[in-house]
């Protein structure tokens, strides 16, 4: 037993959830479930980026104060998580009073450290990214990621923080495993970038009013993504049930914004003394169809969709069955079609519909307790989703092929009524362990399982999941 604080990104308010939100969101909330189940105590913490420019132009351009953009944006974030089950402990939003004082007081900290000075910074900036552009971010004089949008030149006062003393000892902090970059290949990746070399980087704006004034110079506000970052700390200094949760164990997040999050984070915490996150973790991104989800190609999936179709406790299985976390994947509602009906209808609900009908028919529900265990640690503590998930359904596909060759309504013919049970029997045992691994990923299915499995008398039950009309 222990303690488990897990991430997720604050995700920016200008845009509406949509399945990549989902999908991280989807996973911490399987490895908050999982953590929980055994028995440690957990803070799964989940919320909204709301300063910059960004949300400052999209406010006025639907006629609403900063302040009231982000409480209706923000909004649909939390219904939308509510859609999909998730059991975060806290819904942290970046406009909160409290989150902006321990902004302030963690940079007045890093200042007096000597660690954050005044200089000029002049440089191509990107509205869309909120971020002045680097020369590897260009392609053909515009950002790759907002080719609409022209880059503007920027010349400011700014603070600056000296990220470049970190590099070496931010290259053996992840040399000697103080933090862990999951998966190694984007681990290497940073690594190699750190050995390029690390430049100071600019912390402040003064022309962005929708944000957190530096403490000591209020013609200044604190850049937008440095604001951010600190919600993960800032959490566990005033809400109440974060208390001793710092440092974190699992930072979530996608591999867009790692370097965010496996540099810059941390020596931020190295410059203000604060220990350093356990595993930083970036899953890869994925497409819909082949293609790059988008608003101008009109394929954005909206989670509530999916769940409008396939069902709360579905739609978590086909979201995280069909992506692998570690690499880039494809989505395609066609073969979430497939896999509900494959591994759902036909597969886990099928098993499970036979296997209490037979026990009630052939032992009279009778059936002893005990369960076998299907263990999934190692999977999880890989941040497999996906391949656990396909242990689970392996394992009650299993099942269904021994009823199919044990036929067990022929045992009873023969009056072999032992025989029949004990296989029923152990089935059930299966089932139950199969019910405890599925916990973490489809918590009502689970609970309906080992419900119906605990009784006395074990009884037929309804289809867990109804085929689809095609
Ligand atoms: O970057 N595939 O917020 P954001 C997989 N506010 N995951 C995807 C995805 C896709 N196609 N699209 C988005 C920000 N994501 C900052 C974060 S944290 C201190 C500040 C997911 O709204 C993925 O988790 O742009 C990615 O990292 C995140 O959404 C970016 O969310
Ligand atoms: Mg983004």
């Amino acid at each position: 037993m222990g303690k488990f604080y897990i991430t997720t990104p604050i995700y920016y308010v200008n845009d509406k959830p949509h399945l990549g939100h989902a999908y991280t969101t989807l996973c911490a909330d399987v490895l908050a479930r999982w953590h929980r189940q055994q028995g440690d105590k957990v803070f799964f913490l989940t919320g909204t980026d709301e300063h910059g420019a960004k949300v400052e132009q999209a406010a006025q351009s639907s006629g609403l104060t900063p302040q009231e953009f982000v409480d209706k944006t923000s909004q649909t974030f939390k219904d939308a998580w509510a859609k999909l089950g998730l059991s975060y402990d806290y819904f942290i939003r970046t406009s909160q009073s409290e989150h902006e004082k321990v902004v302030q007081d963690l940079l007045k900290r890093i200042y007096d450290r000597g660690y954050i000075y005044a200089g000029e910074y002049r440089g191509l900036y990107c509205v869309g990214c909120e971020k002045f552009l680097q020369e590897g971010d260009l392609v053909n004089g515009v950002c790759q990621l907002h080719p609409n949008e022209k880059p503007v030149t920027q010349k400011e006062k700014n603070y600056f923080f000296k990220l470049s003393a970190f590099r070496e000892k931010l290259l053996k902090a992840i040399e000697q495993n103080k933090y862990q970059i999951f998966p190694e290949e984007r681990k290497n990746e940073v690594v190699g970038k750190l050995k390029q070399g690390l430049e100071d980087v600019s912390i402040s704006r003064s022309q962005v009013t929708w944000g957190v004034p530096v403490p000591w110079d209020d013609t200044q506000t604190v850049y937008v993504w440095i604001d951010a970052l600190i919600n993960y700390y800032s959490a566990t200094q005033f809400v109440s049930n974060a208390q001793g949760f710092w440092p974190t164990q699992v930072h979530l997040l996608g591999k867009d914004i790692l370097w965010f999050h496996a540099v810059i984070w941390e020596a931020l915490l190295m410059a203000a003394d604060l220990s350093l996150p356990q595993i930083v973790a970036a899953h890869g991104f994925f497409t819909v169809d082949g293609q790059k989800m988008s608003k101008s190609l009109g394929n954005v999936i909206d989670p509530a969709d999916l769940v409008n179709e396939f069902g709360l406790e579905a739609t978590r299985y086909l979201i995280l069955s069909q992506l692998s976390f570690t690499t880039d994947g494809d989505i395609s509602l066609n073969r979430f079609r497939e896999r509900y009906q494959s591994d759902l209808a036909n597969g886990l609900g099928n098993t499970f519909s036979r296997v209490t009908n037979m026990a009630e028919k052939f032992c009279q529900g009778k059936v002893s307790r005990g369960e076998v265990e299907l263990c999934i640690d190692k999977e999880l503590d890989n941040f497999k989703f996906d391949a656990a998930l396909g242990l689970i359904i392996r394992a009650s596909r299993l099942i269904d092929r021994q009823i199919d060759e044990e036929k067990p309504w022929n045992l009873t013919k023969k009056s072999d009524n032992k025989k029949a049970a004990e296989l029923i029997e152990g089935w059930i045992k299966q089932l139950r362990g199969i019910a405890k691994a599925l916990e973490p990923f489809m918590p009502q299915t689970s609970n309906t399982i080992q419900q119906a499995l605990s009784t006395d008398t074990i009884t037929k039950v309804a289809p867990l999941f109804p085929r689809l009309n095609s």
